[in-house]
């Protein structure tokens, strides 16, 4: 039969160039086809019920890096995996946490009711004081008489670095803030290196009352910072591979990650227990499916913290698994019904072979995602090392972006299932036995148009 040489390009010339291969000519490609096929096999398996019910069940408690809520998640994840086959790690890293200590405040000597919160970064100290207010605590406001003196000053405008070295400056030994108008609470607050004085925060109540005080009498204030500094914690990857088939091993490696960690008040529903059940459900299916390339599926700790496990991770990398590593698809937010449209992120905003696979996918199930320029997730590292990497992610976000709103009612299982099904169909393309190691491989069946996006988050 006679055959011909034909050249495809991929969708971008950056990571691979164009190759040659040889197909059948009485019968032309038929790749489109084939690629439904073998999208099938993986994703018929999906089910978006399972997603929902893991998420569900990791959403039940915030699950704030260093904490038991991280821990149950961890070990929920880790079981899940070794359920499936995997052989399965934990990698355990430490982060610092600061720790507020004990705080407290006296007026005129009697202990301040109200709740106490400490700076992060305030020194331990005692100090005590004319309490003296200041308004905002810009430069303007702060006069050469709150030398020795406890400053009172209301939050907003200026920074907080700005405010207390204002105050600082002209030597002020504490600091109280009230929070800002409208804001409640008195969760705020940072001081910096050399700003060498205890400051607390109190609520917006407290602090106009204060302000009333002062306007008819003189108050003397004491501020007790003990206890406060930073501590060690320890929060975890959850790692499980998945060797290839022996005899069909291109020594390759793809990654397929999410974080499990969530901000301290949020149960982190879409964020990012959304990703970790379909990383999950993913591997479940891959679990069963031959490849011919080495999969790892990934659970990041501390990434609210600044991509701390990840990091952690991708240092932990030999060079050789680096220089094997073709692909990391990071899945961060990918299934709120308030959120846009799927996009595909990079730290360059270049295309690479993982935004080329899953714009393929994408056009094979859904249609052509487009891509745009972003870092905030765990494909960051990965990026940094030269591996190919993209975070797939909905955009523009739902308005319950980190907040204690983001909960399991606002989940859809549509999204979760269609992301799941571009990521899932992407890495098999990769993965599976028939496509050779990527060098000579066919990755993209046909170039795919997909482009940059730079809509609002
Ligand atoms: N899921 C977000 C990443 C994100 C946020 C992507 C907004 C796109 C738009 C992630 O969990 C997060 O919040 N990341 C941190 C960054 C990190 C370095 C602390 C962020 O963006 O603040
Ligand atoms: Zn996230």
């Amino acid at each position: 039969m006679k055959k011909k040489a034909i050249t495809v390009a991929l969708a971008t010339g950056l990571v691979l160039s164009p190759m040659s291969f040889t197909v059948d000519a009485a019968k032309p490609v038929p790749n489109e086809q084939a690629d439904h096929a073998f999208d099938n096999k993986v994703i018929k398996k999906i089910s978006s019920e399972n997603m929902y019910n893991n998420i569900a069940l990791l959403s039940k408690q915030p699950r704030e890096a260093g904490t038991e809520g991280e821990y149950q998640a961890v070990q929920y994840i880790k079981s899940e995996f070794e359920r499936y086959g995997y052989e399965t790690k934990l990698q355990p890293f430490t982060i610092q946490e600061w720790d507020g200590g004990d705080s407290s405040i006296s007026i005129n000597d009697q202990v301040f009711s109200g709740d106490v919160h400490t700076f992060e970064g305030s020194i331990n100290d005692r100090v005590t004081g004319s309490l003296v207010y200041v308004g905002l605590g810009s430069k303007n406001e702060v006069g050469d008489d709150v030398a020795g003196k406890i400053a009172l000053i209301e939050r907003g405008s200026y920074s907080f670095y700005e405010k207390i070295q204002n105050v600082y400056d002209k030597g002020a030994i504490g600091v109280i803030m009230f929070n800002g108008e409208g804001r409640s609470g008195n969760s705020f607050g940072y001081t910096y290196e050399g700003q060498d004085i205890p400051a607390v925060g109190i609520t917006r109540e407290a602090g106009l009352q204060l302000v009333d005080q002062l306007k008819k009498e003189d108050v003397q204030a004491t501020v007790s910072v003990e206890n406060a500094g930073a501590v060690d914690k320890t929060s975890y990857n959850v790692v499980a591979k998945k060797e290839p088939h022996p005899n069909k091993d291109t020594g390759q490696i793809v990654t397929v990650g999410a974080h499990h960690d969530s901000v301290p008040n949020g149960p982190g529903a879409n964020d990012d227990a959304s990703g970790v059940a379909a990383t999950l459900e993913l591997a479940r299916i891959m679990a069963k499916t031959p490849t011919d390339t080495e999969l790892r599926f990934v659970t990041f700790g501390a990434e609210e913290k600044g991509l701390v496990g990840s990091y952690y991770y991708a240092d932990s990398l030999t060079d050789e698994e680096i220089e094997n590593s073709v692909a990391h698809f990071q899945m961060d937010m990918v299934g709120s019904r308030d959120a846009g449209e799927l996009i595909m992120f990079t730290p360059d905003g270049n295309k690479n072979l993982v935004t080329d696979l899953g714009a393929s996918a994408g056009a094979r199930i859904s249609g052509a995602v487009d891509y745009g320029e972003l870092g905030r997730s765990d494909h960051v590292p990965f990026f940094l090392k030269g591996i190919p990497a993209a975070l797939f992610i909905h955009a523009p976000l739902e308005p319950w972006y980190h907040s204690p709103e983001d909960t399991i009612d606002k989940i859809s299982k549509e999204k979760l299932q269609n992301v799941a099904e571009i990521v899932g169909a992407a890495v098999y393309q990769v993965a599976r036995p028939d496509t050779p190691a990527l060098e000579k491989a066919r990755v993209a069946p046909n170039p795919v148009d997909y482009d940059f996006d730079d809509r609002p988050l």
